[in-house]
């Protein structure tokens, strides 16, 4: 059974009431393939906002949510808060909250197993520095981010997989097809061999890093890669190019 191409949108700390309107009519409007599953990811302030106003078919993601159902957690929002709102997913583990806000994998994997259990479905970010690339540790690095849930998570049927090279991202050095298709093959690899035959072969693994409508095309034609998660060209028009990369 084919995986269903998967494109998202990170819109990051980016955006306002007046654009995000305009991408939301921009996507309704949009000559989407039927064959995508599309996710976009707006700031917290306008999960609401997109929702009401995306049309079916489209789901909206949150960029990030704790790991406790309530209580005294100033600026943190709840899988419950999410459910609550009609919000189906939440990126979590995206680099740019390792490395700035210092998320530990363990956190990382404890905010997944309470999005899973909440019923909520978790695009899981990993990815390398240029310096573990070029020190030849990138399968090392992601495989043990992904170890770190996989201790916590059993059921991966929720969970799509987002592979960002670091290096990759914002940065415009989109990895090469076979690159980024190398370290595809391996998280499968290692999907199989601790997770088991079916989420090998059912789990999406998407790239992301400088995806354009430019490259997606060339990328999207690797047998281990699923779709994208996509930052800056999500904001754009072309990100409906993104979309139909397998059009
Ligand atoms: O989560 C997607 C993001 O990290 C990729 O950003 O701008 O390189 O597409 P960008």
């Amino acid at each position: 059974m084919p995986r269903q191409f998967f494109v998202g949108g990170n819109f990051k700390m980016n955006g306002n009431i007046d654009s995000i309107k305009s991408i939301v009519s921009h996507l309704n409007d949009a000559k989407c393939d039927p064959n995508t599953e599309i996710v976009i990811a707006p700031p917290a302030l306008y999960l609401l906002l997109a929702r009401e106003h995306l049309r079916s078919g489209i789901e909206v993601a949150a960029q990030n949510v704790f790991d406790k159902p309530n209580g005294a957690f100033t600026g943190e929002i709840s899988v419950t808060q999410l459910k609550d709102s009609n919000i189906t997913w939440t990126l979590l583990g995206h680099s740019e909250r390792r490395v700035v806000l210092q998320e530990s994998d363990a956190f990382v994997a404890k905010k997944t197993s309470a999005a899973i259990d909440g019923g909520i479905g978790v695009i899981l970010c990993c990815g390398e520095t240029l310096e573990q690339r070029e020190a030849n540790k990138t399968i090392e690095v992601v495989t043990s981010q992904l170890s770190a849930v996989a201790k916590e998570v059993k059921d991966w049927s929720k969970i799509v997989v987002a592979y960002e090279p670091i290096w990759a991202i914002g940065t415009g050095k989109v990895a090469s097809a076979a690159q980024a298709q190398e370290v595809h093959a391996a998280i499968r690899k290692w999907m199989g061999e601790e997770l088991g035959g079916e989420a090998q072969e059912k789990t999406r693994i998407i790239y992301g890093g400088s995806v354009s409508e430019k490259n997606c095309g060339e990328l999207a034609k690797e047998g281990d890669i699923d779709g994208f998660l996509v930052g800056g060209a999500s904001l754009k028009p072309a990100f409906v190019d993104i979309i139909n990369a397998r059009s």
